[in-house]
């Protein structure tokens, strides 16, 4: 990205350069095989938000990951050729490039071709998460690239992606049609084909990223442009902060009255997330009504300052680590605020031969069994059921705060399922209503809810043992987390901007 922006790309051209080369040096996230969402602040006022989310295959059935004879899931959505969507991140990025970037694909590819066919040196990260998926990715055929001799790549071996490096070559010749239709598109079929996945042709051909309006909102007189459905985020980020808006000044950072809030705020934003939304294009998502403040008001109403709001209590599953955030600003002030995915971390597991990229197990977002837990501990409902050619319900929230000015202030947002809405708003709270630097509103200890299950996780340091006692007492049902979301952010600062990486993980910040 700063490579494009240095040979005079804006910032679209720069997050389109980042989203391919993520695609090479970040296989556990980055993708082809997978989709996401961009939010786009031209410096002329444009805003413009695109849903390049994956959808349903044509052959998919409502119940096809429950076992017709124990009534119960199957794994199926979450691991091999059943789970994976029709991927959307080509398409997406391909359409931003085109109407707000200012070069060619070719260009801004150049450089992930570039990582692709010379290779890139795999560091303790990319070992670390190889180690940690081998059971799964070992199952299929990127075994070969990734486990040589049976072991992960080890740090400081070089990683060449010949067959990716050809797929990308072909993407930059012949732009989306180079992906959904010809040789990529037929090693994808004929390997879904192989494994009894469901991805067809048809299903390649049809595909569309869509253009979208960012929702527009507003907090304490800053604007905060976000994403609307098929993901949630923005409408569920919109309703708790105009819920918490309503309590003014909030309480200060670390209280047992903040952390109450904040829960029960999440709380209640979460169960008409979990209710109400999905992919617009099959159910009618009452935007209109979720973000306004009149509806916040008569929810903050209903919250009790000293007890938490009981709602029934379903098991979790455990949540792995996932998706990828990236926040990009030139020096014209153009900004883009990126969240992509394959889910979980390396998708499915299935990886394409002569492809050369893995596949996401996006098909996990949809209610698999409407009322059932998914791999988030999400439990969903009929709004969000499996139907072909539908986008599953995703959370990511790549967003865009204006200071009171309208100037650009934040480009932020998060990797970690649910939590990508939690630490998201966290972030942008801890700014412009605790006034942290960026650096410091990072690395804050984190708290989420997301009503069912029906606890408070929170992050060491998050509160004192006190404040815990009275959380407690309350009625929270405390949880202990380890590392909450991963979430990547710009700020403008006198003089331009500062960029912060997640404190919790690897990655970086990059400017010049
Ligand atoms: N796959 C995680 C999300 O979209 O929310």
């Amino acid at each position: 990205g700063t490579e494009i922006l240095k040979q005079g790309g804006n910032a679209v051209d720069a997050a389109v350069a980042t989203g391919f080369a993520l695609a090479v040096t970040y296989p556990f996230a980055g993708n082809v095989g997978g989709g996401g969402f961009m939010n786009i602040r031209m410096a002329d006022g444009r805003s413009a938000a695109i849903d390049y989310r994956e959808v349903a295959p044509l052959a998919a059935t409502r119940n096809m990951y429950v076992d017709a004879a124990t009534g119960k899931l199957t794994n199926k959505s979450l691991l091999g050729h059943l789970a994976s969507g029709v991927p959307g991140s080509v398409a997406g990025m391909a359409a931003a490039l085109a109407r707000y970037g200012s070069m060619p694909l070719a260009t801004v590819m150049a450089p992930a071709i570039r990582l692709a066919k010379d290779g890139f040196v795999v560091d303790s990260a990319l070992f670390r998460s190889l180690r940690g998926s081998r059971n799964a990715l070992t199952q299929f055929a990127g075994k070969e690239l990734f486990y040589p001799g049976g072991e992960p790549l080890a740090p400081g071996t070089r990683l060449v992606q010949a067959d990716l490096a050809h797929t990308l070559e072909i993407i930059a010749a012949r732009g989306p049609a180079g992906f959904y239709t010809g040789e990529v598109a037929d090693a994808l079929v004929a390997e879904m084909t192989r494994g009894g996945g469901i991805i067809t042709l048809e299903d390649l051909r049809r595909y569309k990223a869509e253009w979208r309006t960012p929702i527009r909102s507003t907090y304490r007189g800053y604007t905060l442009y976000t994403m609307p459905p098929a993901s949630s985020g923005g409408i569920t980020m919109t309703e708790t902060m105009n819920i918490l808006e309503t309590f003014a000044p909030l309480p200060a950072y670390g209280s047992a009255a903040y952390s109450h809030l904040l829960a029960e705020a999440f709380r209640r934003s979460f169960i008409d997330r979990n209710a109400k939304l999905a992919d617009p294009a099959f159910v009618k998502v009452p935007i209109e009504q979720l973000t306004s403040k009149a509806y916040a008001r008569d929810l903050a109403g209903t919250i009790d300052r000293a007890h938490a709001t009981r709602t029934p209590a379903f098991k979790s599953s455990p949540e792995p680590e996932h998706t990828t955030h990236y926040s990009v600003a030139d020096n014209n002030g153009n900004v883009v605020s990126t969240t992509t995915t394959l889910n979980g971390g390396y998708g499915s597991g299935v990886w394409i031969p002569k492809g050369g990229f893995f596949m996401n197990n996006e098909m996990d977002d949809f209610a698999a069994q409407p009322g059932t837990p998914n791999m988030f501990g999400l439990v969903q409902g009929e709004a969000n059921a499996i139907v072909p050619g539908k986008r599953m319900l995703s959370a990511m929230a790549p967003t865009i705060v204006m200071d009171r000015d309208g100037k650009a202030l934040l480009v932020v947002g998060a990797a970690g399922g649910p939590r990508i809405i939690t630490t998201t708003t966290q972030v942008i709270l801890n700014v412009i209503e605790h006034n942290m630097t960026l650096a410091d509103a990072m690395r804050a200890p984190r708290l989420h809810h997301q009503s069912l299950p029906d606890e408070l996780s929170y992050e060491e340091g998050a509160f004192s043992s006190a404040v815990a006692d009275s959380l407690t007492m309350f009625g929270h049902t405390l949880k202990r987390a380890a590392g909450l979301a991963n979430a990547n952010g710009i700020m403008r600062v006198n003089g331009g901007w500062i960029g912060v990486r997640e404190p919790r993980s690897a990655g970086k910040a990059v400017g010049y």
